[in-house]
């Protein structure tokens, strides 16, 4: 991710979220040397995801996929890339946490061998809801 993609990953963030990052949480994402911000590129950005390694774990913090693009294998080719980057730097596992209610976004990590591990009541705001804890194991 660059500075140039920001327009187009906010825009992406904007429709994707009821609480969305703003500009800044991005930017942070960008600079700290404990995040990794990547983007899917076909014309322009067409999806982003943001996460960092702790240990033996990468967590992912943020993933999505501009609308008119979903269902192309877009998030898929984003989760590849950090399961390929996360095996090379030695994680075992990926962890992310899910609204509840997004239906669309737990199948889309079930499909990719994620699976349920706990819920974390109250997580999200805008509005509130629980999250699911996802995990995969890496191999
Ligand atoms: C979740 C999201 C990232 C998926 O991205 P995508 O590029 O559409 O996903 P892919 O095309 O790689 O889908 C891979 C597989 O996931 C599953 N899947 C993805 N979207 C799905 C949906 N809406 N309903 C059911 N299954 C879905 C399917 O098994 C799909 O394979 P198929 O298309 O051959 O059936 C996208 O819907 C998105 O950006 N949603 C809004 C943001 C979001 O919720 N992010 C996750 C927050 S934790």
């Amino acid at each position: 991710m660059e500075l140039g993609d920001i327009p187009a990953v906010l825009s992406i963030e904007e429709e994707s979220f009821s609480n969305p990052w703003r500009k800044e949480d991005f930017l942070f994402a960008m600079v700290s040397p404990d995040y990794e911000a990547v983007v899917a590129e076909l014309e322009g950005p067409v999806g982003y995801a943001i996460y960092r390694f702790s240990g033996k774990e990468v967590h992912i913090g943020n993933l999505a996929v501009e609308s008119s693009h979903r269902r192309k294998g877009v998030g898929s080719a984003l989760l590849r890339h950090i399961f390929e980057q996360a095996r090379r730097n030695g994680a075992v596992r990926a962890t992310l946490e899910v609204r509840v209610s997004n239906e669309a976004a737990r199948r889309f990590y079930l499909a990719h061998g994620f699976f349920c591990v706990a819920v974390r009541k109250g997580y999200y705001r805008k509005p509130r809801e629980d999250a699911l804890v996802m995990v995969k194991l890496l191999k």
